[in-house]
């Protein structure tokens, strides 16, 4: 049996003072036993969250890192082992957000993905096709060249001690959920992708789904045997909805 993650992505949003008050709400949530529960705040906020959970069954992650494992001259960056050493054991690589917006490319999130393993770090390798692709009939062949260019450069053995989480680009913020039966087909096909190389890596591999999930529609989607979990953006910034979503993956 696969362990439910639920994982919040709070993405650029937050103060000192909001991310307070959040640390505030989600110490008060009563967990489900069962679940591993993980929050990737701003990395200005991950010290501030690390520090505000202590105590709290709750794994901080980072939402980027740089492609080089170690420290060094890199401007804007935060290198893999920075992010171990301020105490994350996560960390998303290849959000559409940053594949969209920032232009990163399959070959530059296989390199994050090795640099975030190399300094102990799971990676949350995230893929999705847009609307487009779906329309186009494209999504399956998407998804499988996103999650096979980081099988060709790292083997399937680096499934191991890493998450996916598939993330429809026309879901994420946009109030559309794919169905319980999209999703499924989908995790589906990435299980079966990484079974082709190694059976036993396919079989423990947590696959979140995400994409405007939220407290009332997160029970169907867990329900679905090949989603081990939730990948939660918007509504992990409010306390009370998230730890909904948290009861949801625990029952
Ligand atoms: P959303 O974002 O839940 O706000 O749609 C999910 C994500 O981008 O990780």
């Amino acid at each position: 049996m696969r362990r439910p993650l639920v994982a919040g992505n709070w993405k650029m949003h937050g103060t000192r003072a909001s991310v307070a008050e959040l640390i505030k709400g989600l110490r008060h949530l009563a967990l489900p036993a069962g679940i591993d529960v993980a929050v990737f705040p701003s990395c200005l906020h991950i010290a501030q969250v690390i520090a505000g959970l202590e105590g709290k069954a709750m794994a901080v992650g980072a939402q980027n890192c740089a492609v080089e494992p170690m420290q060094g001259a890199l401007t804007g960056e935060v290198a893999p082992s920075q992010l171990a050493d301020a105490g994350c054991r996560m960390v998303l690589v290849g959000h559409s957000e940053r594949r969209q917006i920032m232009g990163e490319r399959d070959e530059m999130i296989s390199r994050k993905f090795a640099a975030a393993q190399s300094c102990g770090l799971v990676p949350v390798l995230c893929v999705g096709e847009t609307l487009e692709q779906r329309e186009a009939g494209k999504t399956i062949e998407v998804v499988g060249r996103q999650l096979g260019t980081v099988i060709e450069d790292l083997g399937v053995g680096a499934f191991a001690s890493a998450i996916v989480a598939y993330e429809p680009v026309w879901a994420i913020g946009t109030g559309l959920t794919a169905t319980p039966e999209q999703a499924q087909e989908v995790h589906a096909a990435i299980r079966a992708q990484l079974a082709a190389e190694n059976g036993e890596v396919a079989r423990k591999v947590r696959i979140l789904y995400g994409g405007s999930v939220k407290a009332a529609n997160a029970a169907e989607l867990f329900r679905m045997p090949d989603i081990d979990g939730g990948l939660i953006g918007g509504a992990s910034l409010n306390a009370d909805e998230f730890g909904a979503i948290c009861r949801a993956a625990g029952s």
